[in-house]
């Protein structure tokens, strides 16, 4: 083996001294903090989706329908939010409510009230619901969520 003069004339690196940043070290600790970023953005939102909206604190047990009135009589059904989820509330007599979540359990898709036939309706698939939330037709696998509905002071209250 044999050394090249010039390699031998090559001053002696000083380990004390702090290492030059070259140009594809550079662009290499771009790249990995770059990684890094796009990998937060992924992750995050994943975590924010799992993570409950709310932990802890007061939660509403109960959300007001309104009063009577506000349905106009027998047979008519109102929506509300809870949360940003819609649910159903239908006036079933006088002095009786039934309400559901309005959200199908088959893909999703937002039902409604349908007075002429006293049924409820999933305009994606047909699917069909009774009064009482029971699937009568079409792919819903299961019944709509219900709710416990309750009348004080004249107003009407779902109970969460
Ligand atoms: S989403 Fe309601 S029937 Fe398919």
């Amino acid at each position: 083996m044999t050394i090249r003069k010039e390699d031998a004339m090559l001053p002696e690196k000083d380990v004390n001294e702090p290492s030059e940043v070259t140009r594809r070290s550079f662009l290499d600790l771009v790249l990995k903090g770059g990684v890094v970023v796009w990998l937060g953005a992924m992750v995050a939102p994943a975590f924010s989706y799992l993570w409950p909206a709310h932990s802890g604190g007061s939660k509403k047990s109960t959300i007001s329908a309104g009063t009577a009135k506000d349905f106009g009589g027998v047979g008519n059904s109102k929506m509300v939010k809870n949360e940003g989820k819609p649910i159903m509330v239908i006036r079933t007599a006088e002095e009786g409510y039934k309400a559901f979540s309005a959200i199908c359990p088959h893909l999703g898709c937002i039902v409604k009230w349908d007075a002429a036939s006293k049924s409820i309706l999933c305009p994606c698939h047909a699917g069909v619901f009774s009064m009482d939330g029971k699937v009568v037709s079409g792919p819903p696998p299961k019944p709509l969520p219900e709710y416990n509905v309750v009348v004080s002071g004249g107003e009407v209250l779902i109970k969460l």
